[in-house]
């Protein structure tokens, strides 16, 4: 039987996840792919610390290199975060040959394109639906099963960490920094959690989604960010006695060959369904213009989840290899050559709509 060699880079939560799905699921994916998956090497500086898991003491390395030059090894799967060392090392690992798995949105947002240009032209996947949504396959509803549609507009909650702690103050009266302390226990939040709560994780992955649904590249720069951090406990009942929630939102459009892009706390009446997702949960809303609106929802953050969206992109390219190869990642958007720049909607129009 074939086997396919999988390095790990980050043996962190989600690290643990994806150890815990090589533990516990190895026989139906091998059943599912008609091949072995093998989790070879696992690295990370800290390799000491209890993640809940055992790993044989020879997979485990502190040395990165060790994964990234190790000829056996087809799969990298990079869970380190941030942009260093991870650039650096996604972008070894594509030099030599092997394909990426990765849930860095902060990396894809800035240096997406060196990332997918540099995968392009070694003729390896780049892959990365852990990068947005968490569990939730909205990357590849886009990239594949609707892929025959112009998008209109994409919107909807995507940090975990902002969605818990904003269902608790709503539903309990907690206090913003208690929850958050909970939702950093519960692996939800990001290693810094200012990135969470003041709205820039939601804005990597808004513009992982705008480059996908409107093939244009945007930079940080140019999307309007205001995370949670100033609602208050008043906020969320004057917006109860009114009808509303407050959610953050992310926001993108494309209109009239303009690009918007924008991220912040929203009153959603509570009648509309975005009111009802709640706690660590993630939706995401679609409209295309023969499809219509399509709604996507599911566990936005997590060890589980997210390790169930890394594991699936190793399936996928695995199942891609054996059927001969190829790349499987051009399938809209983001084949780098074909991005266009557009322009972005200066931020006066968009508020002057309100
Ligand atoms: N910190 C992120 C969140 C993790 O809370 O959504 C998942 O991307």
């Amino acid at each position: 039987m074939k086997e396919f060699n999988v390095g790990l880079l980050g043996f962190g939560t989600i690290g643990a996840g994806v150890i815990r799905v090589f533990q516990n699921n190895a026989e139906v994916m091998e059943q599912r792919l008609g091949a072995r998956l093998t989790l070879k090497r696992v690295a990370d500086l800290d390799i000491t610390t209890d993640r809940g898991v055992k790993v044989d003491a020879g997979v485990l390395t502190t040395d990165a290199m060790q994964v990234l030059t190790d000829p056996e090894i087809d799969v990298v799967i990079e869970l380190i975060g941030g942009y260093e060392p991870a650039r650096s090392f996604v972008l070894k690992a594509i030099e030599q040959g092997k394909h990426v798995v990765t849930a860095n949105k902060a990396l894809l947002a800035k240096h997406g394109e060196e990332i997918l240009s540099a995968a392009a032209a070694k003729g390896v996947d780049v892959m990365f639906e852990a990068s947005v949504g968490g569990g939730i396959p909205v990357l590849s509803a886009i990239k594949e099963n609707l892929c025959a549609n112009n998008f209109r507009c994409i919107f909807g909650i995507l940090n975990g960490t902002c969605n818990y702690i904003l269902t608790r103050m709503t539903n309990e009266g907690a206090d913003f920094a208690s929850v958050l302390k909970d939702a950093q226990a519960k692996g939800y939040a990001e290693a810094d959690p200012t990135f969470d709560v003041e709205g820039v994780d939601t804005a990597h992955k808004l513009a992982i989604l705008v480059s996908l649904c409107f093939g244009t590249r945007i930079d940080l720069e140019n999307i309007s960010i205001e995370g949670i951090s100033k609602i208050t406990p008043l906020d969320i009942q004057f917006a109860k006695e009114f009808g509303y929630k407050i959610k953050l939102l992310a926001i993108g459009k494309r209109e009239n060959g303009q690009v918007e892009a924008r991220v912040h706390p929203t009153m959603i009446p509570v009648n509309y369904p975005l009111a009802d997702v709640d706690g660590v949960f993630n939706a995401v809303r679609l409209v295309g213009d023969f499809v219509g609106p399509v709604m996507l929802y599911g566990q936005g953050a997590g060890m589980d989840a997210t390790a169930s969206a890394v594991m699936g992109d190793v399936m996928a390219i695995s199942r891609n290899q054996l059927a001969g190869g190829g790349r499987r990642t051009p399938a809209m958007g983001y084949l780098p050559e074909a991005m266009v720049k557009l322009p972005v909607k200066p931020m006066r129009d968009i508020v002057s709509q309100y």
